[in-house]
């Protein structure tokens, strides 16, 4: 008797992709600090994500004062904190794994001018001004943004800059999911807040680059 090749099918398969993700998800929300870092720093991103590029962008002086907001792992923290030898990094997060982490890698690499900051959700409890509140695909996390950096330009010095960093929503069925948020919806942000666009590089495939001055 012939037999008929039939594709073997899994059907269990179409629920354990979705029980994975939540694992995932739940894993990453949880308290795991490791896949946190993972999910935020991934495999490749330096050759999307173009760090250096991005932090030669914002042409700091070497003793400027930066925010980075939403620090997670570090992945800017560390390389702000190299252009700015004689200034300090403020690597602010409200996730205590993610400034635990922060701490014991300053302490680890004997970096002398980066302080981490652990926050509030509406609060980034920054000690003082800084020059530049620098924050990378965290926007979308935070609280009331147009209120939020209202209340920001307070911890700005003269002369002081925003600049962020931030996922484009992508078409359709997205991973990011909520995870991104339109450029135009940050510059309404923005100006609500009462800040002025000041540039907008488009060198990043995958987000915006847009930097904000107070308005006078
Ligand atoms: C997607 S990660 C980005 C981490 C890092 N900026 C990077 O580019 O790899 C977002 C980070 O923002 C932090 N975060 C969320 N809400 C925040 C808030 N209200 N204030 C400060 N940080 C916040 C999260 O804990 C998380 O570490």
């Amino acid at each position: 008797m012939a037999s008929i090749d039939r594709p073997i099918r899994d059907h269990h398969a179409r629920r354990r992709g979705p029980a994975l993700l939540a694992v995932l998800l739940l894993l990453i929300t949880g308290g795991c600090g490791w896949l946190k870092r993972q999910a935020y720093e991934g495999g490749d991103r330096d050759s999307w994500q173009q760090p250096e590029k991005v932090v030669a962008a914002l042409a700091l002086a070497p003793n400027a004062e930066v925010a980075d907001l939403g620090a997670g792992g570090g992945y800017f923290t560390f390389r702000l904190a190299d252009a700015v030898p004689q200034g300090r990094v403020y690597a602010v997060d409200v996730d205590e794994d993610m400034t635990r982490y922060l701490e014991e890698r300053s302490v680890e690499e004997g970096r002398r001018n980066v302080t981490v900051v652990l926050a509030e959700p509406e609060d980034a409890g920054l000690p003082g001004q800084v020059d530049w509140v620098f924050t990378c695909n965290t926007f979308h996390h935070l609280p009331d943004q147009a209120a939020y950096f209202e209340r920001l330009k307070a911890s700005l010095a003269p002369g002081g800059r925003v600049a962020i960093v931030e996922y484009v929503p992508e078409e359709g069925f997205s991973l990011l999911g909520d995870h991104a948020t339109g450029e135009d919806s940050i510059r309404a942000a923005m100006e609500q807040a009462g800040y002025e666009l000041e540039a907008d590089h488009s060198f990043l495939a995958r987000q915006s680059f847009l930097v904000f001055a107070p308005r006078p």
